[in-house]
């Protein structure tokens, strides 16, 4: 796309926050901790979510959860997503954040397909039951509102493609008074396969008001540009295309202003990006430790898992890269960045592709009943779960 079919946007509204570029850090558990929100934040603008948070752990002060909770002194707006399948936990959840000042934005998880959640009746199944749903964000957006902190929903089409849910619960998130919708474009029996519909991201946009957000398959900053052209959305949700690759959101500050650069990092500049993520993640895990090597042992372990995505398509040797993704400590970490080649360049043939998780589809579980009782709005048993980041 060229600077001049760049699509007409404005700032992304999500109450009295404006946000541009219109970009949204997708929630990703296990990722979008602060040390990898302030790397990516490094880069460019949009709003950055922090990892889901589970209502009943917070409502419980259970520590990790708490500890989780962490923002940078220059993040603004303030994101957190909380996942929730009970009302009155989600509102007294909501009441927390906003009374402690913890958050200036909170989304609500409804798209996560992962078996044990759905197995409850929690994320992505949660819509299908419609008036609980409705129940559900009705009291997350009371809860709120005397302190004016908006609250979106994030969901995915449905269950499977004989039970979508997205336009209806779209609606009824916009009638409980929501800022913003966002839109995974599979259902939960897609899980990560196949591509993301954006037809019907188009079609939730074309029945709301509010804001709408598209999610699924931006890889480069390019595909945002053709998602807003093809939807019409209001800003897009970036979720497995940064993984590795920060440096996006670079691109698409660049890409929103009808600039046209984007970035090809040499294997030298991407070992220097590699170097501020696990010097992050390190200054993450000392702030909660009390022994500080501990705390670097720590960050360097979380760490392990973007190695990979790092190198994807760089010809780097099996050995380096096992000894990459185990790591303890920065100065290893820095002897084996060292044996690098900083002059190689950014293997182009990695562009467009799919990274992160693209695992087959699969069976939805459910509790029993479930499909057959539309209107039945019994808070599941057990699908709060009581940690957080699953
Ligand atoms: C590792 C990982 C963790 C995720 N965790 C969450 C989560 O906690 N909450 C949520 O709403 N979505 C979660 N997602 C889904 C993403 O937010 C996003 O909707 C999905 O990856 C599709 O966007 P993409 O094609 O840009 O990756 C997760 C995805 C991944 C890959």
């Amino acid at each position: 796309m060229t600077a001049s079919t760049v699509p007409a946007l404005r700032p992304l509204t999500l109450g009295q926050h404006q946000v541009w570029p219109p970009v949204v850090l997708a929630p990703m558990a296990g990722i979008t901790n602060i040390g990898f929100r302030r790397l990516c934040r490094e880069q460019g603008g949009g709003i950055y979510v922090c990892e889901m948070i589970t209502t009943r752990a917070l409502v419980e002060r259970n520590p990790k959860t708490l500890r989780m909770i962490a923002f940078g002194d220059d993040e603004n707006p303030r994101s957190l997503q909380l996942y929730g399948t009970d009302p009155e936990i989600t509102a007294a959840a909501v009441r927390i954040v906003v009374e402690r000042n913890l958050a200036d934005h909170i989304d609500l998880n409804f798209g996560c397909p992962v078996p044990k959640v759905t197995r409850r009746g929690g994320g992505a199944a949660l819509p299908w039951r419609r008036r609980l749903f409705g129940r559900l964000v009705r009291a997350a957006v009371a809860a709120a509102a005397p302190s004016g902190v908006p609250v979106t929903v994030k969901m995915r089409k449905g269950i499977d493609d004989d039970h979508l849910t997205y336009v209806e619960a779209g609606l009824a998130a916009q009638e409980a008074g929501v800022a913003a919708v966002a839109l995974h474009g599979r259902t939960a029996a897609q899980r990560y396969s196949g591509t993301a519909d954006w037809d019907a991201i188009a079609t939730l946009k074309q029945a709301l008001d509010v804001p709408v957000l598209g999610n699924g398959d931006i890889w480069e900053a390019d595909d945002a540009l053709r998602m807003v052209a093809h939807t019409g959305v209001d800003g897009v949700v970036i979720g497995r295309g940064c993984l590795g690759r920060p440096w996006l959101f670079a691109d698409l500050e660049a890409a929103f202003n009808g600039r046209p650069e984007r970035r090809l990092p040499t294997l030298g500049e991407v070992a220097v990006t590699m170097r501020r993520h696990a010097e992050l993640l390190v200054d993450q895990f000392q702030a909660g430790a009390r022994n500080p090597a501990r705390g670097e042992r720590d960050g360097c372990t979380d760490f392990r898992k973007h190695v990979a995505w790092y190198l994807k398509g760089f010809p780097v040797g099996g050995e380096l890269r096992r000894s990459l993704a185990m790591i303890e400590s920065l100065a290893q970490l820095d002897d084996l960045l060292g044996k690098l080649d900083p002059a190689e360049p950014f293997p182009v043939t990695a562009l467009g592709q799919p990274r992160g998780r693209t695992n087959s589809p699969g069976k939805v579980f459910l509790p029993e009943g479930w499909l057959a009782s539309r209107d039945d709005d019994t808070v599941p048993e057990g699908a709060e779960m009581d940690d957080s980041g699953g």
